[in-house]
């Protein structure tokens, strides 16, 4: 059987009840953006005919996301963290603000303070022999494609098992491993020493891959390498860039490469370039160039201060 009620006016009356609409306590903000999820959700329930059984399996899941703390996991899998992406780059093309490096998402992995170095940082601690020895290092410029120095660089990938320290569920990263905050030298470079990451996958049997199982789909990342920059009079820049070769480049789960963040890795096993780095074998190079955008009347349009997470 198939009904309609959407349209009935007191459904219509009953949704601006839900949203508060009627009173005059509250968030005017909070209110308009209810209402208007709560009317898509109501009209997806009768277009679809979402049977009661559908929607209480969807709140039983919505219970075990938040319970795994995973509603940041399963956003970038829906494609909402890139479209957030791809909505700045329309309001900066619609201002004339070109990004020479472009955005992509954050990720839910995040951790603020990381320990601080100028110019050059070893991100790993040695303990994940597995790994490819990584230098990688270029120049920030500012809004003038000039040198920056002084600018925040702030790194952060997992190991070769794909886990991220703080997020490791083995336990066996310490606090901050392969996670550096790097102030560029006085000519605007920055430098790092680390190993190569593996692909990220979300956590097996997790609600987050149950739902994208559902859809067909795995959730798995090609190796990637995170960054923010910041600088003063600059606005911050959320990246990443992708590990050149890696089959899964373009088949990323949470949709965050995109062109110019596929730098290219040259393997280097020169006795010079190795003494050059204090290594003592070969060793992939990569070399990255970030370009910073200006402030927008002063102030950064962009910020996204909400999403800072403390260390633990
Ligand atoms: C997720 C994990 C990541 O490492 C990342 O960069 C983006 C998303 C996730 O689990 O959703
Ligand atoms: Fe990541």
């Amino acid at each position: 059987m198939t009904v309609k009620i959407f349209d009935r006016p007191d459904v219509q009356e009953f949704l601006k009840v839900v949203s508060g609409l009627d009173k005059a306590d509250g968030n005017p903000r909070m209110k308009e953006i209810i209402h208007r999820l709560m009317s898509d959700l109501f009209k997806a329930i009768d277009d679809l005919n979402i049977t009661p059984d559908e929607y209480w399996t969807g709140v039983a899941w919505l219970n075990d996301l938040g319970a795994a703390g995973q509603a940041g996991l399963i956003s970038p899998g829906l494609g909402l963290d890139h479209f957030i992406d791809e909505r700045l780059d329309a309001i900066d093309a619609a201002m004339g603000i070109d990004n020479p490096t472009p955005r992509t998402i954050e990720g839910p992995l995040y951790v603020a303070g990381a320990p601080e170095s100028t110019g050059f940082a070893r991100l790993d601690d040695g303990s994940d022999t597995d790994g490819q020895t990584l230098i990688m290092h270029g120049v920030v410029h500012d809004a003038d494609k000039k040198p920056m120095p002084g600018a925040k660089v702030e790194v952060w990938h997992c190991d070769t098992r794909g886990f991220y320290s703080h997020f490791d569920p083995t336990g066996k990263q310490a606090p901050f491993n392969m996670r550096r905050t790097i102030i560029a030298d006085e000519n605007g470079r920055y430098k790092f020493q680390s190993i190569l990451p593996s692909g990220y996958g979300v956590p097996p049997g997790s609600p987050t891959e149950h739902l994208l199982s559902a859809l067909g789909r795995h959730g798995q990342r090609p190796a990637h390498i995170h960054f923010f920059i910041s600088a003063p009079g600059h606005r911050k820049l959320t990246t990443q860039i992708n590990i050149e070769g890696d089959p899964l480049i373009n088949d990323d789960f949470a949709y965050a490469t995109r062109d110019g963040l596929v730098p290219r890795v040259v393997e280097r096993n020169d006795e010079e370039s190795i003494h050059a780095n204090n290594l003592n074998g070969p060793f992939a190079e990569i070399e990255f160039d970030i370009f910073l955008t200006s402030l927008v009347d002063g102030v950064d349009n962009q910020v996204n201060e909400k999403r800072k997470r403390e260390a633990a």
